[in-house]
């Protein structure tokens, strides 16, 4: 009968999964699909701690509690910005908590009170150790990355290659002797422990070395590749335990990180294989400040102007990009938006698929502005609408309206499907200075014929953009 509850409870919590991440393919629905899939959750976690014999009810609410303050803490001071280090974080976590409970199971083991697992447990118990334990190492040197307290140049070293090769034999011996051990020897465990704290040791430095070589600008794709793997570690600690509702839950994160990380490198027009040995982007492009290179001139505009621009445009885009989340630019933008859609104007936004720092960032910073979902294109849906646009305005983004990445087959970033704001009659592009993108790859834009640059935090030029529309209503 209890059985019976919990595969019905189990099932259940698939099935609200499987609906919540079917609602987060959109905006518009994705707050409902992370209710859903909140609830799958809750459902199986209630019927796992009441349903099953789990032991030490003051150590399960002590982690709760602990656990829930910090997730609490930190869900309240961390800046949006800084959501992706948060991610990576979390990821990190949650490989070693499946590496940490595959082990348990395994101490567990040695101390007689589980006897004699064969090869495929112990294959199981090595996955999850094994991928658990990259995955945390991995997602804390990616947090150094995007936090600034590594840097974000690729880090390399002559044999690095090598030694990187020596691990994963090393791993893949340790590996090979827990799954070999278990079917020779099912009762004798402390061998299978040494070898397992082996794995450990080896994955451990392996997430490591697999990430430091990469640049600071593919951080979020390896976010996004280490959150698949931390499902895919969960999933394995699922078989070891024996637990439905862990194998199921695991499996979907590890396929949708796993679709997330190649839906990002197309919009990159990258291989996955390109960005984890292509040592691409090294983390700020160096700053450039206001200096304009020999033989380029920068038509240089105020907000003023701008909004004299605005007011008389029929059609304006506005392209966000990482600046609009540093400057927390947003609300401003939507004034400026209904400011200009008050006089008739048409106002759309243009988002790139990889502006900013993380999938959906433009999307959840206009949401929180109240930007309508329908006054978003793609990049696909906009880009043939700029040759009828009078004025583009491009707020804090570089990367992605970069010319050189069409036009320039030498460019690092040649191939990456751009926003084609050039196409607009003028482009008015709003950042501080003339530093590149986070690419660190100079950007043409600036200086051609219909680009005006108004050199200026975002939030405050777009804030004064509005000031004067307005003035302009009221003269
Ligand atoms: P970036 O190319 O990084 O450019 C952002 C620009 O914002 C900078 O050039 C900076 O110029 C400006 N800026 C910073 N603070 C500002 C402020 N307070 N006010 C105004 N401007 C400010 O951003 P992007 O165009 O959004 O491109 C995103 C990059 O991240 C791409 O290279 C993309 O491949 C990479 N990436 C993103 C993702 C995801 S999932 N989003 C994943 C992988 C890689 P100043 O310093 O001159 O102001």
């Amino acid at each position: 009968m209890k059985t019976a509850i919990i595969d019905l409870a189990y099932l259940l919590s698939a099935v609200l999964f499987v609906f919540g991440l079917k609602r987060m393919q959109s905006p518009v629905t994705a707050r409902t699909g992370n209710a859903l899939a909140s609830l799958g959750m809750l459902v199986a976690v209630v019927a796992t701690l009441f349903l099953q014999d789990i032991l030490s009810w003051p150590l399960i609410l002590g982690g709760l509690a602990l656990g829930g303050l910090i997730g609490v803490a930190l869900a309240r001071t961390v800046e949006m910005t800084a959501m992706p280090e948060l991610v990576a974080v979390f990821n990190g976590f949650g490989g070693l908590a499946s590496a940490l409970v595959s082990g348990a199971e395994l101490a567990q083991y040695a101390s007689g009170d589980v006897y004699g697992f064969g090869a495929v447990t112990a294959v199981t118990i090595a996955l999850s150790i094994l991928i658990g334990t990259v995955t945390f190492s991995g997602s804390i040197i990616a947090n150094g990355k995007l936090s600034g307290w590594i840097t974000g140049s690729p880090i390399s070293f002559p044999g690095l290659r090598v030694l990187t090769g020596l691990l994963l034999v090393g791993a893949g011996v340790a590996f090979g002797v827990m799954v070999a051990y278990a079917e020779a020897f099912p009762t004798l465990a402390r061998p299978m422990i040494l070898a397992a704290l082996g794995l450990g040791a080896t994955a451990l430095l392996l997430g490591v070395l697999l990430v430091i070589p990469i640049g600071g600008a593919d951080m979020p794709v390896v976010v996004s590749l280490l959150n698949s793997y931390s499902g895919l570690a969960a999933a394995a600690a699922g078989f070891v335990l024996d637990n439905t509702a862990l194998i199921v839950s695991g499996t979907l994160v590890g396929a949708a990180g796993m679709i997330l990380t190649v839906l990002m490198c197309e919009a990159m027009n990258r291989s996955l294989a390109n960005v984890m040995l292509g040592g691409f982007g090294g983390g700020d492009g160096p700053a450039a400040g206001l200096d304009v290179p020999e033989g380029k001139t920068v038509n240089e505009t105020s907000p003023d102007d701008t909004a004299i621009l605005a007011r008389y445009a029929d059609r304006v885009v506005i392209a966000p990009g990482y600046g609009l989340a540093v400057a927390q630019a947003q609300h401003e933008v939507r004034e400026l938006a209904d400011q200009l859609e008050a006089q008739g104007i048409e106002v759309s936004y243009a988002i790139h698929p990889v502006a900013g720092r993380m999938p959906g960032h433009m999307n959840v910073l206009l949401a929180e502005a109240d930007v309508s979902y329908e006054k978003l294109y793609e990049l696909e849906d906009i880009n043939p609408e700029f040759s009828t646009t009078d004025l583009a305005i491009v707020v804090g983004a570089n990367d992605v309206v970069n010319p050189a990445a069409r036009d320039d087959e030498g460019s690092p970033i040649y191939g990456m499907p751009i926003l084609n704001v050039d196409d607009a009659d003028t482009v008015v592009m709003i950042k501080r200075s003339l530093s590149p993108g986070y690419s660190g790859v100079p950007n043409e834009l600036f200086y051609a014929d219909n680009t005006k640059m108004l050199f200026s935090d975002a939030k405050e030029a777009v804030a004064e953009i509005t000031d004067a529309v307005k003035e302009m209503e009221e003269a």
